[in-house]
């Protein structure tokens, strides 16, 4: 592809300009950071270290994901085990852009830990940050929302700030010009795995910001399960590409329900899939009903403590893709 390769050199020569630096990329494994992460590589080669925070609000299919990755990519990747110390932060705190906030800086502590940690160790020191920054992410920073004349922010993304001033260190992004379906075409470019390259996306927040009001481990297990169940569906079912998105939101309240022959109080499970190309539009996903039904009847039997299965039909705007 012509276009892409275009593309590829003149985010390839964003990474030369540095020249001999050391590098250091907070990775997520979604397709903008491994892209970012794999053209900075051919040029930096072993001047790049990624390190994965595991915040203990991801899905297993992330740690798988990141696991492979591991495995299969010349990448230096390290894991950072942090599970309790968000869970213990995020205690009695139910507002979402308290949540948000504290998700956020609490990930900026720890990195900035362990990065000192590992400066200290192998003594070096780090000089550029690489962040798979798209330009939706570059526009939705410098021109918040307008409202009654005042610009208000909607969510407090915590991938775009804090972390390079606190850390004194300059900003290397590489895919800043780009749009997500330009980035998968790198991918591509790149010969990184299809599967890979079209990955929905997945916040930086994780399930945190889909599970609505205050985090209790128990309900970190069942939007894990859910979102489980949701995603075998989906590749079972061949639908996983026709969605652009697909999530399960824990709903903060419980409603009636009979499970065998008594009376159940539990929980609710909102699915919610949209269409969109760069996730500031988007469309529900109008998925066909066969596949809901199964989804719906497989959450409340496997799913411990889940008695109703809602689906979102809201569009963006007005509703945003995540619920917090
Ligand atoms: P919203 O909910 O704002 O989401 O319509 C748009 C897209 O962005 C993702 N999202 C985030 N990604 N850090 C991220 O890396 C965040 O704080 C964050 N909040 C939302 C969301 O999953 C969707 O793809």
């Amino acid at each position: 592809d012509w276009n892409a390769s275009e593309m590829l050199e003149e985010a390839t020569e964003m990474v030369r300009a540095i020249g001999d630096k050391k590098v250091l990329c907070a990775f997520s494994g979604g397709v903008d950071s491994l892209v970012a992460a794999m053209l900075s590589h051919r040029v930096l080669g072993d001047n790049l270290y990624c390190f994965f925070v595991d915040h203990g609000l991801l899905r297993p299919q992330d740690l798988g994901h990141i696991k492979l990755l591991q495995e299969k990519l010349p990448l230096n990747i390290e894991i950072i085990d942090v599970k309790d110390l968000f869970l213990s932060k995020l205690k009695g705190l139910s507002d979402p852009e308290e949540k948000r906030k504290m998700i956020g800086n609490t990930f900026i502590e720890v990195f900035e830990k362990k990065v000192h940690e590992f400066e200290e160790s192998h003594g070096i020191n780090f000089d550029y940050l690489l962040q798979g920054t798209l330009y939706p992410d570059v526009i939705e920073s410098i021109s918040p929302h307008e409202e009654d004349g005042k610009s208000v922010t909607i969510k407090s993304h915590h991938n775009v700030g804090g972390l390079p001033e606190r850390m004194k260190l300059k900003l290397l992004e590489p895919l800043r010009h780009l749009f997500k379906d330009e980035v998968r075409k790198l991918g591509e470019e790149l010969s990184l795995e299809h599967n890979w390259v079209y990955r929905h996306p997945f916040p930086g927040p994780g399930l945190g910001i889909r599970i609505l009001g205050e985090i209790f481990p128990e309900s970190i297990t069942k939007v894990q399960e859910s979102d489980q169940i949701l995603f075998e569906e989906l590749h079972r079912s061949g639908l996983y590409e026709s969605t652009w998105q697909a999530l399960t939101v824990l709903l903060p309240i419980k409603t009636v329900g009979v499970k065998g022959d008594s009376r159940a109080y539990e929980e609710v499970i909102c699915l919610r899939m949209v269409n969109s190309s760069d996730g500031m539009t988007a469309t529900w996903s109008d998925m066909p009903r066969d596949f809901l039904s199964k989804v719906s009847s497989r959450i409340t039997n496997e799913v411990k403590g889940v008695t109703r299965v809602v689906y979102d039909i809201t569009s963006k705007p007005p509703g945003t893709i995540e619920w917090e």
